[in-house]
């Protein structure tokens, strides 16, 4: 039975005061959420003690937005499992499209990253996805593919999250047609050989699309952005209807 996972990522958004009045109307819109699906928030750094703070005891978990390898050293920047523990986070984004563009992340830190979460009993969740001229070219299973293959190496498959993230569809209000979402979903649980594992969708979810993206098959929860920010929104999200 796979649990699904409704995750937003503010990125570079909120400040601790913002988190505060974001999470002073969200927690209770989610009060009466059912709990057949895990809900995470995944902060800034700089707010995850104002978040851990403010949802102690109720239903919401905590995400960073990334993790390193190391437990401590000079890695100006980085922020260690350990630092992480500490907020009680519990999962951990990595292989986001924005690392991977902007600071030239490869599947193999990625994997690196992820590995080390899962040795500190974090779950990563792993992002993978095509651009939009792979997709063209044809080659976005290829794409996937390796980066599935490579950022998944040796990691515990019952502790881990993946999200298909195709990169045309985030921030770009241009949504992947749920029933290709889906069919990449299962593409992607087929390669790793693991009927259980957790599989988000992310690029564009709206409280327009959720229930019909929750309804997929293959699709076990989403990974959300600009929608996240607001609180009446990603409680929409979190609260989805089941058919
Ligand atoms: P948007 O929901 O803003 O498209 O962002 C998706 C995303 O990158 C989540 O990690």
């Amino acid at each position: 039975m796979r649990k699904p996972v409704i995750a937003g990522n503010w990125k570079m958004h909120m400040t601790c005061a913002e988190a505060r009045a974001y999470m002073e109307v969200f927690l209770p819109l989610i009060k009466n959420t059912p709990n057949d699906r895990h809900l995470v928030i995944a902060p800034p750094f700089t707010a995850l003690s104002t978040v851990a703070e403010m949802s102690h005891q109720t239903a919401l978990e905590l995400s960073s937005q990334n993790v390193h390898w190391e437990d401590h050293g000079a890695f100006t920047g980085e922020v260690s499992p350990k630092m992480l523990l500490e907020h009680n986070v519990r999962y951990t984004i990595v292989g986001h499209s924005e690392p991977r563009k902007y600071f030239s992340e490869s599947d193999e830190q990625i994997n690196r990253r992820a590995k080390s979460a899962q040795l500190n009993s974090l779950i990563p969740i792993v992002c993978v996805g095509e651009s939009n001229e792979q997709r063209e070219r044809g080659e976005a299973e290829r794409v996937i593919r390796r980066q599935v293959e490579q950022g998944l190496e040796d990691l515990i498959l019952d502790r881990l999250v993946v999200a298909y993230e195709p990169i045309w569809a985030i921030g770009t209000g241009k949504t992947c047609e749920s029933k290709e979402a889906n069919r990449i979903c299962n593409l992607i649980r087929q390669w790793v050989g693991t009927p259980d594992l957790i599989i988000q969708y992310g690029g564009s979810v709206k409280p327009e699309n959720i229930d019909e993206l929750m309804n997929m098959s293959d699709i076990d929860g989403v990974l959300v952005g600009g929608a996240s920010l607001k609180p009446e929104s990603f409680a929409r999200i979190s609260n989805y209807l089941n058919a």
